[in-house]
C-alpha cells in the first residue's frame, strides 16, 4: 500500500454534485486513483502525508487542444500582426518547414519542454495534435513523438494544403495512405474547416476527412468558425464530433444546433488574444445550455501561451463567464470534449490529478491574471 492523504485544503474544488466544495479538507490518493474525499479531521489512516498548508486545491486542468509538436520561431509574424496584419493561416507553412527539418531528438526535446511548462502551471492532461509535417512521414513522426507524453493524440494532416500541392491530391493523401500510416498512432482526427483561409478546408473537403478518419476508427474534432461565420460547427454537430473549437464567430443556428447536439464548444481565447480578434461570446452559450471547454490552442501562431489560468482569466474578463464556470470549462468540459470521465472532477474513483494554487480560493485564478499560482501536485516526489 503505498497511499498518500493530501491534508491542509483550505478550499477543495471537487466537481462532484455529491461532494461539492469543501473547506479543511483533505484527498487520500493511491496508485493514481483518489480512494477518499472529505473534511481533514475524518481522512482515515495513509502511508504518508503532504500538507498544503490551506492552499485551495481544483481538480488538474485539462488543456484539450494543443499543437505542442513543432520546431522553429514565428515571434516575427505575431509582431506584425500587432502592428496591423491580418492571421489567415499562411505562416503555418514556415512552422512544417522547421519542424520537417528538425531531428527526433530536437522535437523530443521541445515537447518535454512545452509539457513541463504545461504541468507546472496546474495542467495535468494535454491533448496534442500532429499538424506540421504534412507527408506520411513526418505527420506519423508527430504523432508517435506526441504519444511518448499522452494517450489524447490527434492526427491533423488535414491542417492545411502544404505549398506545392494540389488540393485535390492532398485530399487523397491524406484520407488515403497518411490516415493509414497515422491512424495506429492517433485517438481522434481533426480538420481546419474555414473556407475563409486559402489554405484550410471548406465544408465538403472537411467531412471527407472526417469520414475517412471515422471509417479508420478515430473519434472527431473540428477546428471551425475562427476567422468568420462558416460550416464548421454544423458539420461537427451533424457528425456527432466530440468537440468543435475556437467558435468565435457562431450564427443563431450554430448555437441551437450545439445545445441540441452532444459536440462540446471549446473555446480557445488565447487565440483571440494573439490575434487580436473579438472573443467569443461564452455567456451566450453556457446561457443557451451549450456544454463549453476552455483550452489553449498553444501552437507557434494563433497563441504561444500555455496557461490555462490566462485562459480562465480571460473567460472570466472577456467572455461572460464567472470564475467558477471558467474553471469547470476548464476542467469538467475539457474532460467532456476528451470523452474522459476519469478526470476533471475529485471524487474516489477518479484521477489523482491535483492541481494546488497559492491561494486561499479557485477565484484567484482569474483574480490574480499572470501570478504563478498554479501547478500539477506531484505525488511521487517524497
Ligand atoms: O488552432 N487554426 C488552425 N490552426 C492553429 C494555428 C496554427 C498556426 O498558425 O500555426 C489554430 O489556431
Ligand atoms: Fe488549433
Amino acid at each position: 500500500m503505498n497511499a498518500v492523504a493530501v491534508i491542509g485544503i483550505g478550499e477543495l474544488t471537487t466537481h462532484s454534485p455529491e461532494l461539492g466544495m469543501l473547506t479543511d479538507a483533505a484527498v487520500v490518493v493511491e496508485d493514481g486513483v483518489v480512494r477518499w474525499v472529505g473534511p481533514e479531521k475524518q481522512a482515515p489512516a495513509a502511508d504518508r502525508q503532504v500538507d498544503l498548508g490551506g492552499r485551495a486545491v481544483v481538480p488538474g486542468f485539462v488543456d484539450s487542444h494543443t499543437h505542442l509538436v513543432f520546431a522553429g520561431d514565428r515571434g516575427a509574424e505575431f509582431a506584425a500582426r500587432m502592428a496591423g496584419e491580418r492571421y489567415d493561416g499562411g505562416g503555418i507553412a514556415s512552422t512544417v518547414a522547421a519542424t520537417r527539418a528538425a531531428s527526433d531528438a530536437r522535437l523530443r526535446e521541445l515537447l518535454a519542454r512545452r509539457v513541463a511548462e504545461l504541468r507546472a502551471q496546474g495542467t495535468t492532461t494535454v491533448e496534442i495534435k500532429s499538424g506540421y509535417g504534412l507527408t506520411i512521414d513526418d505527420e506519423r513522426r508527430a504523432l508517435q513523438l506526441a504519444g511518448e507524453v499522452t494517450r489524447e493524440t490527434t492526427f491533423l494532416g488535414a491542417h492545411v494544403v502544404p505549398q506545392g500541392t494540389l488540393r485535390a491530391a492532398y485530399l487523397e493523401l491524406v484520407t488515403g495512405p497518411m490516415l493509414a500510416a497515422c491512424a495506429p498512432h492517433a485517438r481522434w482526427i481533426d480538420v481546419f474547416c474555414e473556407p475563409g483561409s486559402p489554405h484550410a478546408f471548406d465544408a465538403d473537403e472537411a467531412r471527407t476527412v472526417l469520414l475517412a478518419g471515422r471509417t479508420a476508427g478515430l473519434g472527431l474534432r473540428v477546428h471551425g468558425n475562427q476567422l468568420g461565420a462558416g460550416p464548421g460547427v454544423a458539420l461537427a454537430v451533424e457528425l456527432g464530433a466530440a468537440s468543435v473549437d475556437h467558435c468565435t464567430y457562431l450564427s443563431d443556428p450554430d448555437v441551437d444546433a450545439l445545445a441540441a447536439g452532444d459536440t462540446v464548444a471549446t473555446l480557445l481565447p488565447g487565440v483571440e488574444f494573439s490575434t487580436r480578434s473579438p472573443y467569443p461570446d461564452a455567456r451566450r452559450l453556457l446561457d443557451a445550455g451549450v456544454a463549453v471547454a476552455l483550452a489553449t490552442d498553444c501552437n507557434p501562431g494563433t497563441c504561444f501561451s500555455s496557461s490555462m489560468p490566462l485562459m480562465i482569466a480571460l473567460a472570466v474578463r472577456e467572455m461572460g463567464m464567472t470564475p467558477a464556470e471558467a474553471l469547470r470549462a476548464a476542467t469538467v468540459g475539457a474532460a467532456r470534449a476528451l470523452r474522459r470521465d476519469d478526470i476533471g472532477v475529485l471524487a474516489p474513483g477518479r484521477a489523482s490529478h491535483l492541481t494546488v494554487l497559492d491561494a486561499p480560493s479557485q477565484v484567484h485564478l482569474a483574480y490574480r491574471p499572470g501570478v504563478p499560482l498554479a501547478r500539477a501536485l506531484d505525488l511521487d516526489a517524497g
